[in-house]
């Protein structure tokens, strides 16, 4: 036992001496580069496709009108609610559109015209039509895709943009 300790002793102080310590350097110098590394940043920025997908004629109170934004593979629904809402469009305000497939685990979206919702009938997820699509019930971790709306003066409803990432998408445009 005593010899055992002695040994570890030894070794102790072959480390602390110059070998060891030069080593140590050694290994210290192959983990940290001497030039500092630049970060690459990719760019965040998303162009959104500006769409057309309607007409305020087209629409009417409180009924839902499919719709497809930012592209054919992803539902829609435009929507006009009779009171100025957040990220309403018109000349009142009260028109918006959002995604349809749920955030959660992208099942289908049916309109509630009563609750002025989009339920999700996979796991029950609720999302508020007239907040945005704010979800006020379930198991999705991310409110409704909203879409950015513009009206021009001849009525027609142009999409821009949305304000949460689509569903089984690493960007909202492919
Ligand atoms: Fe909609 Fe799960 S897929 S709540």
């Amino acid at each position: 036992m005593k010899r055992c300790d002695l040994l570890v002793d030894a070794g102790r102080r072959r480390f602390l001496s110059g070998a060891g310590v030069a080593a140590a350097g050694a290994a210290a110098a192959t983990v940290i580069p001497s030039v500092p590394a630049k970060a690459a940043v990719p760019a965040a920025r998303v162009t959104y496709p500006s769409t057309r997908l309607g007409n305020v004629k087209d629409l009417k109170l409180n009924q839902p009108v499919g719709v497809a934004y930012p592209d054919a593979e992803a539902p829609g629904v435009l929507l006009k609610l009779g009171k100025r809402v957040p990220g309403g469009a018109g000349p009142d305000g009260d028109i918006v559109g959002f995604s349809t497939i749920c955030p959660h685990k992208g099942y289908p979206l049916a309109y509630s015209a009563d609750r002025r919702t989009l339920n999700c009938p996979g796991h029950y997820s609720v999302f508020d039509c007239e907040a945005g699509g704010q979800e006020t019930w379930g198991h999705a971790t991310q409110n409704l895709p909203q879409y950015s709306l513009r009206v021009d003066q001849k009525g027609d409803i142009f999409a821009e943009g949305l304000d949460e990432l689509l569903y089984g998408r690493l960007s909202n445009v492919l």
